[in-house]
């Protein structure tokens, strides 16, 4: 055994250690490409919008903050800031993909899959896209 490695092989349980704890954090969060092709069932309803706003004000807010700008009350404990929702990188991705996030979730944002039906998921798309500003 040649001791000589020893703190070359710690460095490197150090750095994948490190990696571990934070897994996804750094790299942007990217749908799948076949998420686009959903179909969006409120295409057509006037009133998705407002059934989302009530849903964000109650599931959404206190994360993403009442006007989505990631400034809710608990993001302070988050380890990745959730983005402005109403911001161009958030606003350019298809309404399906936004479905697809609330959907299956990621690190501290929850997959709403089991909690809130199909309907409600896309209504919060249609909130979402009354958010956006430059
Ligand atoms: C516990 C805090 C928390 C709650 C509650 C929460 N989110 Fe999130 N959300 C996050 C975090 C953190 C991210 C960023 C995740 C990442 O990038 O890894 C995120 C990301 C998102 C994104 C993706 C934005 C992007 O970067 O493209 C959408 C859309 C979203 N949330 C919608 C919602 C909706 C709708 C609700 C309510 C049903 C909700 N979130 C509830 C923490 C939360």
């Amino acid at each position: 055994m040649n001791y000589r490695y020893i703190p070359l092989v710690l460095l490197v349980v150090l750095l994948v250690s490190a990696f571990r704890i934070a897994p996804g954090t750094s790299d942007p969060w990217k749908a799948p490409k076949e998420a686009d092709a959903l179909v969006d069932p409120l295409a057509n309803d006037a009133k998705a919008a407002a059934k989302g706003a009530r849903l964000f004000s109650s599931l959404c807010w206190t994360c993403h903050g009442p006007q989505g700008k990631g400034d809710g009350p608990n993001a302070t404990s988050l380890s990745v800031l959730p983005a402005d929702l109403g911001s161009p990188f958030v606003q350019a991705q298809s309404n399906g993909a936004l479905y697809w996030k609330i959907t299956h979730g990621r690190g501290d944002m929850a997959s709403y899959e089991q909690v809130i039906s199909r309907e409600q998921r896309w209504a919060l798309v249609h909130y979402i896209r009354t958010l956006a500003h430059e």
